[in-house]
């Protein structure tokens, strides 16, 4: 055997452990250090994202604050509101939700067929695992074999719920109240009138009574769609 290729062959071992270990090394964070990073404009978008500050100082050619002014929301123009914007003035208080029980009375979209079943579907996504499909309070959260929420969810079916009006139900879904979480930036002004006739029309089916696209023997307070002033 050739002693010379022997050391070759160990050398050449020798120095790939080691660059190995030294490539690994480079890409442990210190304490506080990053790293480095090969070409940071591949990770750092330079553009502008919007409604989301992704300033990076290597990237961008401009100052953070004047970053900031353009990449941030803005607030729509004097007078205006942008489309699908809330025009629910009542605060987050109990004053407020005392307000809207008393003042909010009509609801602000008429019953329709399209309205009812997006009501169905957003309230059995989102309420009726505490409310019940039914809503009467029995949903799965609360079943009696092993039912894990604390709270007693509001049965819609007592008259209670049926009397209320839909400004105390309004503010109870954009708001919650006390362990109920609201459901403001889940459910958009329209879908939360869906949700608030669908739950109308679970208290008419207690009731023997009608709240649909064609009728309302329930309250005076929701339009159907299909209403005639001739009737
Ligand atoms: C995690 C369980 C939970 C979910 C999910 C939930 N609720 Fe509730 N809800 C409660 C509880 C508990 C109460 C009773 C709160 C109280 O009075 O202290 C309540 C109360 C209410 C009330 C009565 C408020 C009042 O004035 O007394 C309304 C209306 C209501 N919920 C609507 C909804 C709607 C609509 C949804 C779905 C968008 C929903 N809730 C989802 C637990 C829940």
């Amino acid at each position: 055997m050739n002693p010379i290729k022997i050391t070759s062959k160990k050398f050449l071992t020798l120095l790939s452990v080691i660059s190995g270990f030294l490539f690994l090394a480079s890409c442990q964070p210190g304490d506080n250090n990053p790293g480095y990073e090969y070409m940071p404009d591949m990770a750092h978008s330079v553009a502008y994202e919007a409604n989301y500050s992704s300033y990076y100082s290597l990237n961008q050619f401009v100052s953070e604050k004047d970053y900031r002014k353009y990449a941030m929301p803005k607030s729509p123009v004097a007078g205006t509101r942008s489309m699908g914007q809330d025009a629910y003035y009542y605060p987050n208080t109990e004053e407020g939700r005392a307000r809207a029980s008393a003042e909010l009375i009509m609801a602000k979209t008429p019953i329709t067929e399209k309205g009812l079943e997006r009501g169905k579907y957003l309230f059995n996504i989102y309420c009726a695992i505490c409310h019940g499909e039914k809503g009467n309070g029995e949903g799965y959260l609360v079943r009696e074999d092993g039912g894990k929420f604390p709270a007693q969810p509001a049965d819609f079916t007592l008259d209670k719920f049926i009397n209320a009006t839909n400004g105390q139900l309004y503010h109870a879904i954009k708001y919650g109240k006390n362990v109920m979480a609201g459901y403001g930036d889940k459910l958009n002004p329209e879908e939360r009138w869906d949700v608030i006739h669908y739950i109308r029309s679970l208290q008419a089916k207690v009731k023997g009574k009608e709240y649909s696209a064609n009728k309302n023997t329930l309250n005076d307070w929701a339009i159907p769609a299909h209403h005639s002033s001739a009737e």
